[in-house]
């Protein structure tokens, strides 16, 4: 593995390897403190962040390396008409490894097809997510103690959530797997990914309400309706407010259920469910660093 565009690029034993390592890492942390010395990350945010490029960074530094970058394309050359594949060119020869997040679907693919050095993908547009996957893997791992026979209701905007595209694309990969697709008719899955799903025999339901599939959940992953995603402002309003996880949706939950969110969130958990024990989706966040330092490793072939 030279990048990590799509989470199809993680093999099976690519997965175990990062999860087994950031596990390590949870562990032991002071081993990895210099592993990254002399080494330099640069994160490429042409859109909106505070979790990826935080924990990004917070990983570089644990590691002991460096980091440099950029937070927003109006600070960037970007402005002035610069390319992608133009950025990456100059970048690689200040950095040894690059995150990037970028509004245009397939634009870390650009990026590694002209890059001499391992280039992340940190988001790019409806398309994929895939360290926000190998997050979501070290939670359910951690807090289920397995990645095989779960039920995952993944619900809001499904057309469009990047993240619920990586994590259905990592989740097929393991064995008894089932899905319930929750969403507004105007927010579902993509078909492409849909017809993937039915070529390989995965099981599978498409349904509006939430309440009609939450009992029989071990994880409910939200999603927000992503306003920039839209293109016009009257589906946004009217779709926003589609799904609101509550107090009494919870209590129709199994008692083991978790609940994560790739998070920010914005209405669709209230605020009563922080408390819930269920309610994982902070500490998503911190397994989110974890995973990242266990990557930026990988990719550049570092060991203790
Ligand atoms: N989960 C996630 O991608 O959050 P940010 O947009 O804050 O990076």
């Amino acid at each position: 593995m030279k990048h990590l565009i799509e989470s199809r690029d993680l093999s099976p034993s690519d997965t175990k390897g990062i999860l087994d390592l950031a596990d390590q890492i949870i562990r032991e942390p002071a081993k990895y403190a210099q592993v990254c010395s002399g080494k330099k990350l640069a994160t490429l945010f042409f859109e909106p962040s505070t979790r990826t490029r935080l924990s990004f960074e917070a990983a570089m530094m644990e590691l002991g390396g460096n980091v440099i970058g950029f937070a927003s394309a109006d600070s960037t050359s970007a402005s002035k008409g610069e390319s992608v594949a133009d950025t990456i060119r100059v970048v690689q020869n200040y950095a040894d490894i690059v995150a990037m997040r970028h509004p245009k679907e397939g634009s870390a693919k650009v990026a590694a097809l002209h890059a001499s050095i391992p280039i992340i993908n940190a988001g790019d547009g409806g398309h994929e997510h895939p360290t926000q996957t190998l997050t979501d893997l070290l939670t359910i791992n951690s807090l289920l103690g397995r990645l095989d026979h779960i039920t995952i209701g993944l619900c809001g905007d499904l057309t469009f959530g990047r993240t619920v595209h990586s994590l259905i694309h990592a989740l097929m990969g393991y064995d008894h797997i089932s899905f319930a697709l929750i969403s507004p008719q105007e927010l579902t899955l993509p078909s492409y990914i849909r017809e993937e799903m039915v070529g390989r025999d995965i099981p599978f339901k498409e349904v509006e309400r939430l309440e009609s599939v939450i009992d029989e959940l071990d994880v409910l992953y939200m999603t927000r309706v992503q306003r920039e995603r839209f293109f016009n402002e009257e589906d946004y309003i009217r779709l926003r407010d589609s799904y609101i996880l509550d107090g009494a949706k919870m209590k129709q939950a199994k008692k083991e259920m978790i609940v994560l969110h790739p998070l920010p969130r914005v209405n669709e958990i209230a605020a009563e469910v922080d408390d819930d024990p269920r309610a994982c989706y902070f500490k998503q966040v911190l397994y989110g660093k974890y995973v990242r330092m266990a990557l930026i490793m990988t990719l550049l072939e570092l060991e203790v």
